[in-house]
């Protein structure tokens, strides 16, 4: 198990977010899918949590988490994404018979299954052999078809896309390949409203914490603040499992690259080894930093998290964790400049997504902890 920080050597502060990346991502885009999310039945920004004492602790001046358990039935951001995209694509579809599919290690099936059951159209969804059968039970609750093939997510990935084209479905990835960016940027689009509900609640942070999977929501989160900032916006950290760092090799290597890792991680939304494009192309020049993290340092934050009343899964706090790890360790500390006057942003990505694994964890369950922080 390592950790390790990476500072970019091909990071840019004075870049200007231009046509390339807003041919991407865009505020414009982002106020276009904010307007039909928040017209969904039980929208709100979730909660911005202050954790003053984690803050006093570690010497900054503020850190918040960004409190993904609460986003609608689904408990994790990806509903931000997934079901956006089937919404776009199913409203284009004009009442033509519809199906869509995905590959997906749990959070992301989900909200593409949720999307589904919502616009009254079929979802067949793609799990590898480690996805938990807790994770294929929620899905299919909404209704869809869950299809177990492969070993590990990237393997799922292709499987969808083949018989994806064997029967005409049409994909909901949340990763890109050349030939397939459109589906990916809506989903993305999505994703960078946790940036956009966060600024509006009044967070003016000096560092973001952000896990990586595909590099999606990263590049999301990024690309609010930079079109929005510019070269005031946050420096912005990117955070992955030490076993499946796909964004830290291709940042060391200058270019997209695999995982060295065997991808086997508590931090199954991040397992993944192969970054996406179109995401790569946002945090080339706009990620500060890349770090990678053992699975411990994820559940130690669980389990401190869960002090304070905060249910947050395992890689829904990989964010946090890697701040943490920052936080207490001098050479990291003074790489990314962080000190006293430092205001930390974590996005707390999902809370008790597989049930049982968070109680293997934390020693109690999501319920628990939630009535804990209502007494
Ligand atoms: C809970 C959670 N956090 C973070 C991520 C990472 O998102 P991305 O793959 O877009 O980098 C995922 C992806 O599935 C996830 O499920």
């Amino acid at each position: 198990m390592t950790t390790e920080l990476f500072i970019n050597p091909r990071f840019e502060r004075d870049r200007v977010y231009g046509a390339k990346e807003k041919a991407i991502l865009s505020v414009a885009a982002g106020e276009e899918a904010r307007a039909a999310i928040s017209q969904w039945p039980g929208y709100a920004p979730t909660p911005l949590r202050s954790l003053e004492e984690l803050a006093k602790e570690t010497g900054v001046a503020a850190i918040h988490y960004k409190d993904e358990d609460a986003r609608f039935v689904t408990k994790s951001f990806k509903a931000m994404g997934g079901a956006y995209a089937v919404e776009r694509l199913a409203r284009e579809a004009k009442g033509q018979a519809l199906t869509v599919t995905c590959a997906t290690d749990g959070n992301h099936g989900r909200a593409v299954a949720w999307g589904a059951q919502r616009a009254g159209i079929k979802a067949v969804i793609f799990i590898h052999e480690g996805v938990s059968e807790g994770r294929a039970e929620a899905i299919r609750s909404f209704g869809a078809e869950v299809r177990r093939e492969g070993k590990h997510y990237d393997d799922s990935v292709r499987r969808a896309a083949e018989v994806a084209a064997q029967n005409g479905w049409q994909i909901v990835s949340d990763t890109s390949w050349p030939g397939y960016q459109d589906v990916p940027k809506l989903v993305m689009q999505g994703y960078a409203l946790l940036a956009a509900e966060s600024l509006d609640q009044g967070t003016a942070p000096t560092h973001v914490f952000v896990q990586g999977g595909v590099g999606g929501l990263a590049a999301g989160v990024l690309s609010w603040f930079w079109e929005k900032q510019g070269a005031q916006r946050p420096k912005t950290i990117v955070v992955e499992p030490d076993r499946a760092a796909c964004l830290l090799a291709s940042a060391k290597a200058g270019a997209l690259k695999n995982a060295d890792g065997d991808l086997e991680t508590i931090m199954a939304g991040l397992a993944c080894g192969e970054a996406s494009a179109i995401a790569w192309d946002i945090l080339e020049h706009g990620a500060d930093a890349f770090m990678a993290i053992p699975d411990d340092a994820a559940a130690d934050t669980m389990r401190k998290l869960a002090l304070y009343g905060i249910v947050g899964g395992e890689s829904g706090v990989a964010g946090l964790a890697g701040f943490r790890v920052v936080a207490n360790d001098p050479a990291m500390r003074s790489a990314l400049g962080i000190d006293a006057s430092s205001r930390i942003l974590a996005i707390g990505t999902e809370g008790d997504t597989d049930p049982v694994v968070y109680r293997e964890i934390v020693g109690s369950t999501g319920e628990d902890i939630r009535k804990k922080r209502a007494a």
